[in-house]
């Protein structure tokens, strides 16, 4: 592959817009040709507590203007640019590439010092390695790795006590970094997504990792589990099909669901909501959902303005859940506010959002 070519809809994560894009550096080609990279990111696991970058809600709810877009006197959205010199810690931000399994090391250095160093790398207990692809169209957005998945992660790890023991079900989970976290404190937890080719990308990243998770005895599930579908497939055909006795075990044990950076389309959205309530209400014990979202500012022809239409959308999906009264559910809705420490380097901008469901069986 000697080009690379981008079409209309292709988006890159600000994850890896430090990555060099350099195909040499590229591990392998996926199931459907596209260059898969392996990054490295690191677990400060003696991170300490940070103010909230989060913006915080007005007292009748709506966000403060602490997230509000900046905007200059013609209504243009005014995009603060950051000093070269402002951020140091931006260097560490980018996640580092491994070399290629073959070939001679960049920097002179034999190839069995490497592998020694890579061997050891591969099983440090603060060491997170993911496999992911760059700038891809929309309908692959899942591999990457989205700053909302940090954000989830971060909580996670800032609340080994909630999250201790717990069954877990994960919705678009993309890489599955998130889950690889969540395993890390939780017994169970279902890794889904959609499309053979995304989770199989996503299965190698809970194999590579399994030494995070092996003192606790925990196991990560990668299975397909669509929000426009109606049931879970058990088609022993299909791959990363459920179980019986998974589904079974899913709705007797789970008591969580996560799920970031998973609203960017006003109908998958309503799909991710009307699989929420499908699963909540069938779930044996009451359910917690926590959901990451960044609020993306985009400025649009329709409106003549800068919009934020897929936040808006999910908050409008948010408030549904907390008025809904349909004599079988009720769910408490509210924004993650307190700070908590941020346990991986990437930007916790502001528009970084953590939602929290309470979903009770009436
Ligand atoms: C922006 S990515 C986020 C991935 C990951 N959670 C992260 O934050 O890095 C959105 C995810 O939603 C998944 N998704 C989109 N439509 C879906 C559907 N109908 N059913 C299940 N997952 C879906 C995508 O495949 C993708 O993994």
């Amino acid at each position: 592959m000697d080009e690379v070519t981008f079409r209309m809809d292709t988006v890159l994560s600000d994850v890896h817009l430090l990555l060099p894009n350099a195909r040499h550096l590229m591990t392998r080609l996926n199931g459907v040709g596209q260059p898969v990279f392996i990054s490295k990111f690191k677990i400060l696991w003696d991170a300490e507590e940070k103010e909230p970058a989060c913006g915080g809600l007005s007292e009748d709810g709506s966000p403060s203007s602490a997230s509000e877009a900046p905007l200059d006197d013609d209504g243009d959205l005014d995009v603060a640019r950051r000093p070269r010199d402002a951020s140091p810690e931006r260097e560490r931000v980018c996640p580092i590439i491994l070399r290629q399994a073959t070939g001679t090391s960049t920097d002179g250095r034999g190839e069995d010092d490497d592998d020694e160093e890579e061997e050891e790398e591969a099983t440090r207990q603060d060491v997170i390695r993911i496999e992911h692809t760059m700038a891809t169209p929309l309908e692959d957005v899942g591999k990457q790795i989205w700053r909302g998945a940090f954000l989830l992660a971060d909580f996670i790890l800032s609340r080994p006590a909630e999250f201790e023991g717990v069954t877990v079900l994960e919705l678009g989970a993309g890489t599955g970094l998130t889950s690889v976290v969540m395993a890390t404190q939780a017994k169970m937890v279902y890794c889904t997504d959609v499309g053979q080719d995304l989770l199989s990308m996503c299965q190698r990243n809970v194999t590579i990792n399994r030494h995070l998770t092996e003192a606790k005895a925990s196991e990560v599930r990668v299975r397909q589990l669509d929000w426009t579908g109606d049931d879970f497939c058990t088609d022993a055909e299909v791959a990363y099909a459920w179980t019986e006795d998974e589904v079974a075990d899913l709705h007797n044990e789970t008591s969580l669901i996560m799920a970031a950076d998973v609203c960017y389309d006003d109908e998958l959205t309503d799909a991710l909501f009307r699989m929420l309530y499908r699963i909540t209400s069938n779930l044996r014990n009451q359910s917690t959902v926590y959901l990451s979202i960044e609020k993306r500012l985009n400025f649009t022809l329709r409106h003549m303005e800068v919009s934020c239409e897929a936040y808006d959308h999910f908050r409008h999906c948010l408030d549904e859940l907390h008025d809904m009264e349909d004599g079988k559910m009720q769910y408490c809705v509210e924004q993650v506010l307190s700070p908590f420490p941020q346990f991986f380097q990437y930007e916790r901008v502001e528009h970084l959002e953590l939602w929290k469901v309470s979903a009770y069986q009436k």
